[in-house]
């Protein structure tokens, strides 16, 4: 089955201010009860049956979670399902024990528990949530979910949109296709799926009057595609990279957004009326319209760049003089792994550990160890230059705190939780280590995170 465009499907245009996006559910009660259980969901287009998912509250993606910055966010899971879970919530600067790693933070929950999830919303932007256990499996059958944290004052715009991007491999009979961590998905590009949906559909219309400003939050909830997206009639401006305003909005005409990383985009619809506006995922075989906007209605005089958004309160990063821990990744399908490797606390023959599975390393390691990859002290600034020695592309995320990219002559790029690292690519980033705990740092490709790509630091 190949991505198909859905019947034209009349929605209710949305031209008034922020509001519900069709076809997403949205929660607002403060203490939220989070259910993951199974569902069936008309993932397919509607000659297909439907998909049987994973979800949260029934809904693939899961409800969106809207609350202010600066409020206490309370969310109760409830496990449905038949395997233990977490949930995580990607990209928050959260205590410890409220990150969702099981066996690290907290103890998984197991089927028909339930676990309270407090903390307070340091900062403002656009975060998603997603289980911590048996990552690939739950994650690929539907449970993913998006929190929009609102600044304490909105920017002056007609409409504010989540956009989930996801990608499913899906069978002839549009089911999730039952073999997860096969070795040629954890050895190669991972878990690459055969239909992509935005809000879990294969494309999303929207009517929009020409001149209409939109807020529009991507989210990439895929495990393994690192999407391209490309405009036509419209303008856009990056606003914020993974929750982070931008200092000055940026200009693009193309967005790279890598498994679980977040764009912000501000975009004015400029094509004319009667025609259409486009955002394109560029595949290999060709261009796929994911979202259309028919342009229609009362047109508005096209306004000026954006203004940034306000910024969240982030530490002041000085990397001169910090210290350096260099990342080398390696393994996988055409270049492998050296011939010895530390896993589970032992030295092991690469090839023992294609044998069980294990087909990457951080450093020289398979997997977890007692032993963190960095330890840092509370307040210290870390460099840690990445080298991707390996064929493919890697979506490094670290928990807890953001960081920076160091470029030449010190220049710092945005604040990030996760980077997308592409072969041969060496990336150095920077964070200070100021939120105290144990901290995963993983590539979040999941089928490379349980393959190897998978370890933690520890700030004390
Ligand atoms: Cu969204 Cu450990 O990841
Ligand atoms: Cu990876």
């Amino acid at each position: 089955m190949h991505p198909t465009r859905r019947d034209f499907i009349a929605l209710a245009g949305g031209l008034a201010g922020a509001q519900a996006v069709p076809g997403l559910a949205w929660a607002d009660a403060p203490g939220h009860v989070l259910r993951a259980g199974p569902a069936e969901v008309q993932l397919a287009p509607e000659d297909f049956p439907e998909t049987r998912v994973w979800a949260y509250d029934g809904h693939v993606p899961g409800p969106t979670l809207r609350r202010r910055q600066g409020d206490m966010f309370e969310a109760r899971l409830v496990n449905g399902l038949e395997q233990a879970t977490t949930i995580h919530w990607h990209g928050l600067r959260l205590p410890n024990a409220m990150d969702g790693v099981p066996g690290m933070t907290q103890a998984a929950v197991r089927p028909g528990e339930s676990f309270d999830y407090r903390f307070a919303l340091r900062d403002a932007g656009t975060f998603w949530y997603h289980p911590h256990a048996n990552s690939l499996e739950q994650i690929s059958r539907g449970l993913a979910g998006v929190l929009v944290v609102d600044e304490a004052e909105s920017p002056d715009l007609d409409g504010d949109e989540v956009l989930v991007l996801d990608d499913w491999r899906l069978t002839e009979d549009a089911q999730v296709h039952p073999e997860f961590g096969n070795r040629h998905d954890m050895s190669h590009a991972g878990r690459l799926g055969n239909y992509i949906t935005v809000n879990g559909e294969g494309e999303l219309r929207r009517r929009y009057a020409r001149g209409t400003r939109l807020r529009l939050r991507l989210v990439n909830a895929a495990t393994a595609r690192v999407f391209r997206l490309v405009f036509q009639g419209m303008t856009a401006w990056v606003v914020a990279l993974d929750a982070m305003p931008l200092e000055a909005p940026e200009r693009v005409d193309e967005v790279e957004i890598g498994p679980a990383q977040r764009v912000d985009l501000i975009v004015d619809v400029t094509a004319a009326s009667g025609e259409e506006a486009i955002i394109g995922s560029v595949e290999r075989d060709g261009t796929y319209a994911t979202v259309s906007v028919s342009v229609e209605g009362p047109e508005q005089a096209l306004r000026t760049t954006p203004r940034a958004l306000p910024p969240n309160d982030l530490p002041v990063l000085e990397p001169s003089g910090a210290r350096r821990v260099p990342l080398v990744l390696e393994g996988g399908a055409m270049r492998g792994l050296p011939d010895q490797v530390r896993w589970q606390g032992r030295k092991t023959e690469a090839r023992a550990l294609y044998e069980a599975g294990q087909f990457w390393a951080f450093n020289g390691q398979a997997g977890m160890d007692a032993e963190p990859l960095v330890e840092a002290a509370l307040g210290e600034t870390v460099r840690v230059p990445m080298e991707n020695r390996t064929a493919f592309p890697h979506s490094m995320h670290l928990h807890g705190q953001h960081f920076r990219e160091v470029f030449t002559d010190w220049k710092l790029g945005p604040w990030r939780d996760t980077l997308v690292i592409h072969p041969d690519e060496t990336r150095e980033i920077a964070f200070v280590a100021e939120n105290p705990g144990d901290w995963m740092f993983h590539c979040h490709m999941a089928a490379h995170q349980m393959s190897g790509m998978m370890n933690w630091i520890r700030i004390a």
